[in-house]
């Protein structure tokens, strides 16, 4: 940061936004990058990249955060809620061509603690009924499917460098364009619907107002701390990696007596150890469980709220009842996991999940 200082330019799309799209496209092979200030305006750029409109329809798990969502509410969309599977709580597949109609215009798959959904079966439906995908990679870096980086299989990809994420820059995001045909867009978007980034390349001799847009792109500052989080990705990987897997071994006893149930990674799917999370077995178990977590000093919390059933949205839902979805809304509980947690932690924590499935 104080080398972005040094240089004399703090705005946006210098030297370090320019080092950190580099890094991904080398890295992830990625097609073309550009950094946003979060995943949320990552995905209205996406949303605008791909004419949503009023009238449309875009089917979107309901077991997610309010921004995989509220981007194409505000392109006037109308959200058609998914169930998760039964085993994780990824989009279920398998219902989601029974909900597309003549209206839908694109599906939004999140891969939910960073494990892929079955992108293979998302991008033949896609191809089927001529649809958009658009990734919800918030917590996916560096995470596969298949041996494909999450983010670079859809249309496009969103991802989140907001500080609980595994790689940040306190708030950030990513858009990454993985079809050619949204290129040229995409950077006027970026940069309130002008052409200034070919002004800078030196490819037009002045810039102008040509399309919508706004001003998506992180300053110089944000760009370069997440750039020094770049340069460290595989130390912290691997330490999360260990934490992980440390609870995995830990609670696997608690589990395998059927306490509760640990996370499911897929076959065709990696583990970027974003979040550690455990189903409990009804709503009253995991309160109680957040509560002794609470009075040992030990910060577990639930996640999502059901999309589908907020004050937002419960009166323009169609009624399906989404069990998968509101089961992960009220049983699971995510416990704490970060990059400076040491293997003592870790016990602490198991400990005391231990002595609270002997009472
Ligand atoms: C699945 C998902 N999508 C989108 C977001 C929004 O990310 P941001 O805070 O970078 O806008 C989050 C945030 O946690 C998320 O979990």
């Amino acid at each position: 940061m104080y080398q972005a200082v040094l240089f004399g330019k703090i705005s946006g799309n210098g030297i370090f936004t320019k080092k950190c799209h580099d890094y991904f496209v080398n890295r992830y092979r990625f097609k073309k990058c550009l950094l946003t200030t979060s995943c949320t305006d990552a995905l209205e750029m996406a949303a605008i990249l791909g004419d949503i409109k009023v009238g449309d329809e875009v089917i979107i798990p309901s077991y997610t955060f309010v921004s995989s969502a509220l981007a194409f509410i505000r392109q006037g969309a109308k959200i058609v809620f998914a169930d998760s599977c039964a085993d994780n709580p990824n989009i279920n597949i398998d219902n989601i061509e029974s909900l597309i109609t003549t209206r839908t215009k694109a599906i939004v798959p999140v891969h939910y603690a960073g494990v892929a959904c079955d992108m293979d079966k998302i991008m033949d439906l896609a191809a089927k009924y001529n649809l958009l995908v658009i990734e919800d990679a918030a917590q996916a870096i560096d995470s596969f499917y298949k041996g494909r980086p999450l983010g670079g299989i859809g249309h496009f990809g969103c991802f989140s460098f907001h500080e609980t994420k595994n790689i940040i820059s306190g708030e950030g995001g990513m858009l990454t364009i993985n079809d050619d045909a949204f290129n040229r867009r995409s950077e006027i978007i970026w940069e309130k619907g002008t052409n200034r980034a070919e002004f800078f390349r030196g490819e037009v001799n002045k810039y102008g107002w040509v399309d919508v847009g706004s001003s998506f792109l992180p300053s110089e500052i944000i760009a370069a701390f997440l750039y020094a989080q770049l340069e460290n990705m595989d130390n912290i990987q691997s330490k999360r990696k260990e934490i992980w897997n440390s609870y995995y071994e830990r609670l696997s006893p608690l589990a395998k007596k059927g306490f509760f149930k640990l996370p499911s990674i897929p076959d065709y799917a990696t583990n970027n150890a974003h979040m550690f999370y455990l189903v409990c077995r009804s709503y009253e178990e995991r309160s109680n469980l957040i509560d002794t977590c609470r009075e040992n000093n030990i910060l577990a919390v639930f996640h999502y709220m059901s999309l589908h059933s907020s004050e937002y949205y419960k009166g323009k839902h169609d009624g399906r009842i989404l069990s998968n979805c509101d089961n992960y809304a009220e049983c699971l509980v995510r416990l704490p996991m970060y990059y400076e947690m040491t293997d003592d932690d870790v016990t602490r924590v198991c400990d005391v999940l231990e002595l609270e499935y002997k009472k």
